[in-house]
């Protein structure tokens, strides 16, 4: 395939999806690799192009409560909770999926991980298409999630048609995944909308965000969202001495250290505002990738709102 275009042509993206082709769409959290959620065909194209096991179920993506109705058996109380409150934005519910979602989406499950995406330009996507887009985040399996369109062609270049560039995801980290376990409403990944915001709308919650390798349940493969070079998450300190040999970069929140160049390291918010860490935090980590360094040092960031989900993906990016 030639040279992906990147653009923001609505008609251009609307005429490939309509077609049964992938587009890699902007949103909120981190940009998606997007296809027609009903066609089978076409979501297979997304398991290829990011070298994805069929068995990790996708996401799928909606513009309205309405439309989840079309593909759900029900929306409980406290998914409609959630729902009035948080949607659109970066939370994805599990529910008891319709027969008109193919198997393929979810890999087997009998749930589908369901959300709407607060982006103007998707949303606007969305009611143009006749049908819901099944979308994981466009990256490599395994690699750093794109928070940029450029980050997108980085990558998928000539695998995909078109990039729809919407600018950089405000939110900067997926989407929190909430769904039953037990009958009680789990939080299966800690991401864009808090632990502490949920529980203030439905009161307390499980959390099973620890996984194996083997996710027949709930996405979470602890080694995900890595770099190529080893990344160690916490006891900066205690680190760089074990590793003064090396030439090393820091993620950090606030702090500099005078034991690496500047260049190398960065401060992800000087005012430690955790909402501007999220945002910035996967770009810092490519960058690094791409710099002149052998290992990447990331401090532990703290464990309170977006701070968990921040720790979260260091934590898998450490675990390659
Ligand atoms: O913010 C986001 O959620 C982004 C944007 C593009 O919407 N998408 C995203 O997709 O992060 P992906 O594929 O990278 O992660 C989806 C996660 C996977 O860990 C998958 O295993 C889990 O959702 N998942 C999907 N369907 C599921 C289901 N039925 N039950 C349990 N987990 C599910
Ligand atoms: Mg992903």
């Amino acid at each position: 395939m030639s040279e992906t275009i990147v653009g923001n042509d609505l008609q251009q993206a609307i005429h490939l999806l309509d077609n049964g082709e992938c587009v890699a769409i902007p949103t909120e959290t981190v940009y998606g690799l997007a296809a027609n959620a009903l066609n089978e065909e076409a979501v297979l194209k997304i398991f290829e192009i990011k070298n994805r096991p069929h068995f990790d179920p996708l996401i799928v993506h909606t513009h309205s409560i309405n439309e989840i109705e079309k593909y759900v058996e029900a929306i409980p109380d406290w998914a409609l909770q959630l729902m009035n409150k948080f949607s659109p934005g970066p939370i994805t519910y599990l529910l008891q999926k319709k027969n008109n979602i193919p198997d393929l989406v979810t890999s087997g499950l009998n749930t589908v991980a369901i959300r709407i995406p607060e982006h103007i330009l998707t949303l606007e996507l969305l009611r143009n298409l006749s049908f819901p887009l099944a979308a994981p985040s466009a990256n490599p399996f395994g690699y750093i999630s794109p928070t940029t369109a450029f980050h997108v062609k980085d990558q998928l270049d000539s695998k995909i048609k078109y990039i729809l560039d919407g600018g950089d995801c405000n939110i900067g980290v997926e989407s929190t995944i909430i769904g039953l376990e037990n009958n009680l409403p789990t939080i299966f990944r800690v991401g864009g909308i808090a632990v502490e915001e949920i529980e203030n709308v439905i009161g307390k919650v499980q959390i099973r965000i620890e996984s194996s390798s083997n996710p027949h349940s709930p996405g979470m493969l602890l080694s995900h969202y890595a770099p190529r070079k080893p990344l160690l998450f916490d006891k900066v300190e205690e680190n760089l001495k074990l590793n003064s040999d090396k030439r090393t970069g820091i993620i950090s929140f606030f702090k500099k250290y005078d034991a690496v160049e500047n260049e190398n390291q960065i401060q992800l918010s000087p005012n430690q505002n955790l909402h501007e860490v999220a945002k910035n935090l996967f770009a810092a980590m490519r960058k690094l990738d791409a710099a002149n360094v052998e290992i990447i040092l990331a401090e532990k960031f703290p464990e309170i709102g977006l701070g968990r989900a921040i720790n979260d993906r260091l934590k898998r990016a450490a675990k390659k």
